[in-house]
């Protein structure tokens, strides 16, 4: 028996039992990056072969900050999915579902509600770097709703009996949060939850292209997963590159480069190393380096794209996986739902 009950561990610390459940999410609001790569969804295509998973498409919590536009998140609860199949995540292997479609998940959040207080959340880490940011949308006060989402978020882990989490370190308080919710629960109404770990998917947080520490949309610098050859090709012949560099045989800086950077992720050790010695001797191009470049990205991400392709090509097929999936997943919140009313007395 392997020790759950430490706050996090890695995932590499983790042994394969598929027995054990695990559960992540993400927030319908854009299509994956090269980020979301890197930093989750190729643990989770290994993950499934370790555990039982599930992976819900967050569209509630979407909608704590995008109530405002209800299309941007429909549009992408099949978009993130596509993304996720295109990686590798097998539908037979992994239940997808939408969180709106559980009604349960709704319920056991106004249950959980009642054992966290306003002052707690107010300091939750996570939730106020978000509210910091959004001050364009909330103004001067923050909505019960987005204040809540961590309550949301424990009812999606414990519906699910949820022994591991894989998520990045952003998300350790909302885990921390989950876990005293758990704790709260059972110690008021009997052993009834089950007390979730956080398993930390990766913790090197990808820089953009533009050497930004943050990717988006808005900021043109990240690669999506859905971006054809030609968006790849200008988006990296336009990354930054050692500044000083402005003719071919000045000794380059290859670690202020971001296209040495982005080598590291998709090249080759021994290409990189080759790289990294010819720019300090000033003898290698910018362009050349950044062909390179594309071309191994083109490697990597060319299969992923094509089979995003298909899927694009018959939507249906992505929504029979996530309704198949609902499905499922509703079984198991609703047994959960049950367990939670009977300790709390409300078994009529
Ligand atoms: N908060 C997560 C994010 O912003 C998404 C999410 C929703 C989640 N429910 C979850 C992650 C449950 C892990 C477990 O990325
Ligand atoms: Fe960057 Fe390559 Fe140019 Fe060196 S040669 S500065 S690593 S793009």
């Amino acid at each position: 028996m392997q020790e759950i009950n430490d706050e996090k561990i890695k995932i590499e610390d983790v042994k394969p039992d598929k027995s054990l459940r695990i559960l992540t999410g993400d927030r319908p609001t854009g299509h994956l990056h090269i980020g979301h790569y890197f930093g989750s969804l190729k643990s989770r295509a290994k993950l499934q072969d370790k555990f039982e998973t599930f992976i819900e498409v967050a569209d509630v919590q979407a909608l704590t900050d995008n109530f405002n536009n209800p299309q941007k998140v429909k549009d992408n609860v099949t978009q993130i999915i596509m993304d996720e199949l295109a990686v590798g995540i097998d539908p037979n292997k992994v239940t997808f579902f939408i969180q709106s479609m559980i009604p349960e998940i709704a319920e056991l959040t106004v249950y959980y509600s009642n054992l966290v207080t306003i002052a707690r959340l107010q300091r939750n880490p996570t939730v106020k770097t978000e509210i910091a940011a959004k001050k364009e949308l909330f103004g001067e006060s923050v909505t019960y709703g987005f204040l809540g989402y961590p309550v949301s978020q424990a009812a999606d882990i414990t519906a699910f009996d949820a022994t591991y989490v894989p998520v990045g370190d952003d998300q350790l308080p909302l885990i921390e949060q989950c876990r005293e919710i758990v704790r709260k629960f059972n110690s008021i109404y009997g052993e009834t939850l089950r007390e979730p770990v956080a398993v930390l998917s990766n913790t090197t947080r990808i820089k953009g292209l533009d050497g930004n520490e943050k990717m988006g949309k808005s900021l043109g610098n990240a690669l999506y997963l859905s971006d054809d050859l030609e968006e790849i090709k200008q988006k990296v012949m336009s990354a930054l590159t050692d500044p000083q560099r402005i003719r071919k045989d000045d000794k380059g800086h290859p670690e202020v480069c971001m296209v040495y950077y982005y080598h590291k992720l998709f090249s080759t050790e021994n290409e990189c190393k080759n790289i990294c010695e010819e720019c300090k001797a000033g003898a290698r191009g910018c362009v050349a380096c950044k062909k390179q470049l594309i071309d191994n990205i083109n490697r990597e991400l060319g299969p992923i794209r094509e089979k995003r392709h298909y899927y694009e090509e018959h939507p249906n097929e992505v929504m029979d996986i996530l309704m198949a999936g609902t499905e499922h997943a509703r079984k198991i919140a609703k047994q959960t739902l049950d367990r939670v009313k009977k300790s709390m007395m409300l078994d009529y």
